[in-house]
């Protein structure tokens, strides 16, 4: 199996793991939160995004968490953001690194955007182009990537016109999501092999909710493909509104520690890590989702030094 000497980690907990919480957690905590993960050594953390507060009340503290937050160099917060409204509000907060989200299935599409894939498209060519004119760098998400949870099976093909699209409006790395959980380790290698006929593999990045569990086995087949960049939720939090039944990213924690096993470079410290998914569960009053934090926590109860 070819493995990569480095990974890069992107944390998307504070966005994608809050914005789906029953109840909006405080800009406080959130920011408590982004604090913990850029002190594990995490340099890219999303830290909310500028979208409609009528679709995710959850997110709509985003500029102030934006604002507030201490600039630290070498660590990079992107947001997300759905339109020209969405930019102006993330640049007036601070923004200094924006992401895009496209789907590749045109009833989520619909449902994440209330619009088809190919106006999401012009849109965000608008957002694109303004938002290089201030010199921000531009992240690119293909949503349903492997399957949809209205239309089912997604094609490779139809996610490669979306990736190559966002590739064209100059995104600097587009993940690809598997936002409902549910592909296999062969789909995923047979996704990233398809759409890096299209895009520069480098520039590609995983993205996978662990709902069927397969995320870290997803994982494993395309960093076989030679991909390097992963996305990763702390303490396994989130899943999208428009996506009911979804559960999280991929815990953080159990990349980390899978990652760490195989000698594979992040710069994070896995015990860091931990102590921010268990300060979040903590404030949430529910068991994080990462099995290796579990784990820790009953190698400190039962004092059995050979548990992890
Ligand atoms: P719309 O209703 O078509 O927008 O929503 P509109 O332009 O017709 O405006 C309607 C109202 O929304 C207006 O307010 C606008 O001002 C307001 P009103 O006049 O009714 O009071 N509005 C906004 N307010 C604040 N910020 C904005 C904004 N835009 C409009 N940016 C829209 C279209 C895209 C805005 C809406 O559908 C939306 O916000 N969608 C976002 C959905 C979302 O955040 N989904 C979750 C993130 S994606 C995800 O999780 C997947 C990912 O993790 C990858 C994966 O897992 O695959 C990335
Ligand atoms: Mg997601």
């Amino acid at each position: 199996m070819r493995l990569p000497a480095r990974v890069k980690l992107v944390e998307v907990g504070p966005r994608d793991g809050l914005q789906n919480e029953p109840h909006p957690v405080p800009a406080v905590m959130k920011i408590a939160l982004i604090e913990r993960l850029a002190d594990s050594g995490l340099s890219v953390i999303e830290a909310g995004s500028f979208v409609s507060p009528k679709a995710v009340p959850q997110m709509a503290d985003s500029g102030e968490v934006l604002f507030k937050l201490r600039p630290r160099k070498g660590v990079s917060y992107p947001v997300l953001v759905p339109n020209m409204k969405g930019l102006e509000t993330a640049l007036a907060a601070g923004a200094r690194e924006i992401a895009v989200f496209a789907s590749a299935s045109e009833s989520f599409s619909q449902k994440n955007l209330n619009c088809s894939i190919e106006a999401s498209l012009e849109r965000f060519g608008e957002v694109c182009s303004e938002a290089h004119s201030h010199n921000l760098p531009i992240r690119g998400y293909v949503s349903c990537a492997l399957g949809c949870p209205y239309e089912g099976t997604v094609s490779p093909a139809a996610v490669t016109r979306v990736a190559e699209a966002l590739h064209r409006l100059g995104c600097y790395e587009i993940s690809l999501g598997d936002t409902i959980g549910t592909g296999t380790p062969g789909q995923a290698r047979e996704l990233f092999y398809t759409v890096a006929q299209a895009v520069p593999h480098e520039r590609l990045a995983g993205h996978f909710h662990d709902t069927c569990g397969q995320a870290l086995a997803n994982i494993l087949a395309v960093m076989d493909c030679g991909i390097t960049i992963f996305d990763s939720s702390v303490a396994g939090l989130g899943g999208c509104p428009f996506a009911p039944g979804a559960t999280g990213n991929v815990a953080s924690e159990d990349l980390l520690y899978m990652l760490d096993g195989l000698g594979i470079e992040t710069g994070v410290n896995l015990a860091a890590l931990i102590e921010a998914g268990n300060a979040i569960c903590a404030h949430l009053g529910r068991p994080t989702g990462s099995k290796v934090a579990r784990a820790r926590a009953m190698k400190k109860t039962f004092k059995n030094p050979i548990i992890c």
